[in-house]
């Protein structure tokens, strides 16, 4: 069931690539990703939040055990999409992170979107929560090297390294808004 709603998901931001592709005469998902989170994970969030290991804690305080990541070309574009997917009616919006406009403490930059989609299965209807990760190739870029070196990491020098990641997190978050800047003076040419 997770399966189908990935592509379900999937086939979902295609459809607005082809669309704002068309209206924009440019490509605005670089690419897309998905994962299952494992088993393994699962049972270590929920440690880490003091739940019980049973399928009920799951269904309630795991909001990411599907994950779609798509990787836009701007800013203005991510928004644009997950517009688009808010305004579905064939599945439900349930929480809206905008690691954008506020940023994590680590630098972390996404915008994250958790939706219920019904997926029916054998003469029943499954709801399952996704995770929708959208971020810039710039961003996505970061999070990779983050993710590495650090993120989730004990070191005794964990906090410069934060503190240099973090660093690269504004830099390259001014690259962003000035190709964004430069696109729109471009359009306007
Ligand atoms: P977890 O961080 O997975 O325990 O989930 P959460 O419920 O705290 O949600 P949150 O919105 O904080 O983060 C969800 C996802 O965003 C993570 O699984 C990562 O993919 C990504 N993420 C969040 N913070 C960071 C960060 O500081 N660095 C990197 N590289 N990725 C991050
Ligand atoms: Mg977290």
């Amino acid at each position: 069931k997770c399966e189908c709603g990935i592509s379900l998901m999937k086939a979902k931001l295609q459809i607005i690539n082809a669309e704002l592709g068309m209206r924009f005469g440019r490509k605005v998902i670089h690419s897309m990703s998905s994962r299952i989170k494992s088993y393994d994970s699962i049972a270590a969030k929920l440690k880490r939040k003091e739940l019980p290991e049973n399928p009920q804690a799951v269904r309630e305080h795991i909001n990411d055990m599907v994950g779609i990541r798509a990787v836009c070309t701007y800013t203005d574009d991510l928004y644009q999409i997950a517009e688009m997917l808010c305004a579905q009616k064939d599945m439900r919006l349930l929480k809206k992170k905008d690691y954008i406009k506020k940023p994590k403490k680590s630098g972390y930059r996404s915008l994250h979107l958790i939706f219920l989609v019904p997926i029916s299965f054998q003469a029943e209807v499954y709801w399952i929560k996704m995770e929708v990760q959208l971020r810039t190739a710039a961003m996505d870029y970061w999070a990779g090297l983050d993710y590495q070196l650090q993120y989730k990491k004990e070191n005794c020098e964990a906090k410069n390294i934060g503190r240099e990641l973090k660093e690269y997190a504004n830099a390259i978050q001014q690259i962003d808004s000035k190709m964004l800047e430069l696109r729109k003076w471009i359009e306007a040419i």
